[in-house]
This record gives C-alpha cells, sequence and structure tokens, in this order.
C-alpha cells in the first residue's frame, strides 16, 4: 500500500454525505497517515467536531477568528502543512465560492492560499449538478486546476437517481494512492521532459515570413501540468504573445531549424511533446534585403521541406525519449489520418484535434482531442478550456510512461 505517511486536510462540507468523511478519516489513519480536518458552518450540521477530533486525534480546525486556532495554526499553515486538500462532500454552493475566488471562512481562504493540489468530491441532488450553472463552476473549477473524483450515478439521499452521488471512501483512498504512487514515480526517476510549442517563421527577407496561426497556448498548458506533476520541463517555444510562466525553463526560438537545435540540446530527456506548429517548409535562400515590389508579379518563391523534428526524436537511436507524443491537427478522417502519421514518425501517442470546427484547436483557448496510442486504444476528451486538456494529457502520457498501457483504456 504506497498511501502512508501523508498529511493529509479535509474540508468537511455541508451535505448529507458529510458524514462519510468519518471513514475516509478512519481509513487514512489505520493506513498511517496524518489527517487534519476543517468543518464548515453547515458540516457541523451533518458530523461534529468531536467525532472528528476522536478519530483525526486532532483539534477540528472550524473558525478563521477563533484566537486560539489562530495562534497555534493560521489558514497559511495549514495548507503550507497539507499533502493534499480534499473537500468532501464538494455541495453546489461551495463550488460556486470557489469559482468565484471567495475567501469568506477558514476553508475558503485556506483553499485560495494554497500551492498543494485541491481535490474536490462534488455530492449534490442530480438537478442541481446537471443545472448551467454549477456545470459552468465545474469548467472554471477545471480549469483553476482543482482535482475531481466523481459524482457518481446513483440513487440519492433525496431519493432520486442520478449524476451527483458522492465517490465513495474507498474510491477516494484508491485516488489518492494512485496520486502519490505517480508523484513519488516522478520524484525517484527525475523525469525530464521537453515540450515543443507555438509556430515557427521562415523567413522569405529581413522583415517578412511564412508561418501560421498557432498561439502555442495548448504547448505552454501542458509544459505547466507537466511541471505540476514533478517532471522537470523544458519548454522550446516559437514566438508567442503568452507570458513565461515561472518555474518552467523556456527557450524562445523562431524557425524551425533553431527549435531543433535547441531540442538536441535538451536530449536525453524521458518524455517528448510536440506540439509546436512547425512550418513545413521554408524558403530556400532568404533574401538579404527586402524584395521590392516594382514587379506586377512575384512569380515564385522556391520552398524546401523542413526537419520533422518529432520524426527525428521517435527515430533517433541514440537518444530516442521513452515516450514521443506528435500531435495531428486534421480537419478530415481525424482518427485514420493520425494514427498513420503516427506510424510515420514513429511515435507512442498521438493527440489528434479535429480542427474544421471553429473555437477548437488553433489560437483558441478551448480544445477537444482523441489521445491515440501506438497500439491502436483511444480516449476521447470533450471540448474544455486547453489547461484541463493538458491535464489529461499529461495524465494519459504518465500512464503510459509508467505503466505501458495497463490503464490506457
Ligand atoms: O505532419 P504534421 O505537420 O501534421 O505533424 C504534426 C506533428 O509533427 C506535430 O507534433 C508537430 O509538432 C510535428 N512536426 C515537427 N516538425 C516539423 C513538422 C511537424 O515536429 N517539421
Amino acid at each position: 500500500m504506497s498511501l502512508k505517511n501523508k498529511k493529509i486536510l479535509i474540508i468537511v462540507g455541508g451535505g448529507i454525505a458529510a458524514y462519510k468523511s468519518l471513514d475516509l478519516i478512519r481509513l487514512l489513519k489505520k493506513n498511517n497517515n496524518e489527517v487534519k480536518s476543517i468543518l464548515t458552518k453547515s458540516g457541523r450540521e451533518f458530523v461534529t467536531p468531536l467525532s472528528i477530533t476522536t478519530l483525526t486525534k486532532s483539534k477540528t480546525f472550524e473558525d478563521i477568528f477563533d484566537k486560539n486556532s489562530e495562534a497555534e495554526i493560521d489558514h497559511i499553515s495549514l495548507s503550507r502543512w497539507a499533502d493534499i486538500i480534499i473537500v468532501m462532500p464538494t455541495t453546489a454552493n461551495f463550488m460556486t465560492k470557489l469559482s468565484a475566488g471567495k475567501a469568506e471562512d477558514l476553508a475558503t481562504t485556506v483553499i485560495l492560499a494554497s500551492n498543494k493540489d485541491v481535490l474536490l468530491v462534488p455530492a449534490m441532488n442530480v438537478r442541481m449538478w446537471l443545472h448551467k450553472a454549477t456545470q459552468i463552476n465545474l469548467k472554471t473549477l477545471q480549469d483553476f486546476g482543482y482535482l475531481f473524483i466523481g459524482p457518481e450515478k446513483g440513487e440519492m439521499a433525496c431519493g432520486e437517481y442520478g449524476e451527483g452521488k458522492m465517490s465513495s471512501p474507498k474510491q477516494i483512498f484508491s485516488f489518492l494512492e494512485n496520486y502519490f504512487k505517480k508523484r513519488n514515480s516522478v520524484k525517484e526517476r527525475k523525469l525530464k521532459a521537453i515540450v515543443t510549442a507555438g509556430p515557427t517563421r521562415e523567413f522569405i527577407d529581413p522583415v517578412r515570413y511564412i508561418s501560421n496561426e498557432s498561439s502555442g497556448k495548448q504547448g505552454y498548458e501542458i509544459a505547466v501540468a507537466l511541471s505540476k506533476m514533478g517532471v522537470k520541463t523544458t519548454l522550446i517555444s516559437g514566438p508567442t504573445n503568452i507570458i513565461f510562466q515561472k518555474g518552467i525553463r523556456t527557450k524562445k526560438i523562431t524557425t524551425a531549424e533553431e527549435m531543433l537545435e535547441e531540442v538536441k540540446k535538451s536530449l536525453p530527456v524521458d518524455i517528448a511533446i510536440c506540439a509546436a506548429a512547425v512550418s513545413d517548409f521554408k524558403p530556400i535562400s532568404k533574401s538579404t534585403s527586402k524584395l521590392k515590389k516594382n514587379q506586377d508579379n512575384l512569380n515564385s518563391i522556391k520552398l524546401k521541406k523542413n526537419k520533422d523534428i518529432v520524426e527525428y526524436l521517435g527515430k533517433n537511436n541514440k537518444f530516442r525519449p521513452k515516450l514521443v507524443v506528435g500531435f495531428a491537427a486534421e480537419t478530415e478522417n481525424l482518427n485514420k489520418n493520425a494514427f498513420t502519421k503516427m506510424k510515420e514518425k514513429n511515435c507512442d501517442l498521438i493527440i489528434a484535434n479535429d480542427v474544421s470546427e471553429a473555437d477548437k484547436g488553433f489560437n483558441s483557448d478551448f480544445n477537444k482531442v482523441n489521445i491515440i496510442s501506438n497500439n491502436g486504444k483511444i480516449i476521447q476528451i470533450k471540448k474544455n478550456k486547453k489547461s484541463y486538456i493538458a491535464h489529461k494529457i499529461v495524465e494519459v502520457v504518465l500512464n503510459k510512461f509508467f505503466v505501458d498501457d495497463r490503464n490506457f483504456n
């Protein structure tokens, strides 16, 4: 059992499922984890501080203005103390507060001040869960990087049936086991990755170039998600308007040739994710002076193919990363074309996105992808913010890295 010696902060929310938090506390303590708990005002309607304290063997924190509590441990140290924060049950109202970034009581303040992952465990009536307001909050919270487990489908305390039932303490426990196992493995292996992102520019003359619409957003989000998981990540980026992410080593390049050179310099790495929209062609020669328009037609600009970077990595005999991940932006036969591309370039995974519809893929905040493995398995990720898609891609990449497809379904 890999879940032991962790420090877990459980925020008990105000819902009928609150009593199940006691079972999770018991399970965690039995496996030698330290647990502290914050009981929200409405949570107190369902469980008592005494029952929590009896199980955690620690004070139950309740009020942000509790003088004794603040003297002993404030909201900052409580959030720094934890390895992970869990909110169970997460009510619809609590989701609204977090979406708005509220800090109105101890629970919301600890979360806002936290530098740790926060796992939300929603539980509510099916209509409340499916309400547009809750679903918008869900997207916002996923975009903020909050983790979710559930809700499950089933019969609810109110007697209705549907999606809204809280995941069981056992399910939460095994989620935590996987979460810490993956993190420990990344740490032990000192995993290194490169991510290519953004467009490249291929110059015709000193001021004109061939390029494309890539914003670099998806690649940047992948680099952020990888480093959040503890992977030492180098981002190799073409020209973008994105403000550099703190803590991520970023190499700025302009042309495809420069991108390839930076990739070569960064090897060896364990994982390469090539999200860049590298220009396929570059002018055979770049004019040293600005081309004049004193002719009616410019009949041709001779182009030659740029070297394929992901293929260079995929077929590299000496320094092939264990996992090479490519992207395939397609307008038709998405999976088939992407699969062929993956084989041609010898990638292990390919992220296929359909760029035929507006507001997905290129230069958008949203994306919708299929993650295709070299053994033919496909995971479909519904349209969502690129930050969420990045998190999902990294989850699949690390699963494949560590268990080679056992969790890939
Ligand atoms: O063949 P196509 O350009 O559609 O393939 C896209 C994939 O190949 C992306 O992962 C992209 O980053 C990569 N690529 C590359 N070097 C090139 C062209 C594409 O790494 N010169």
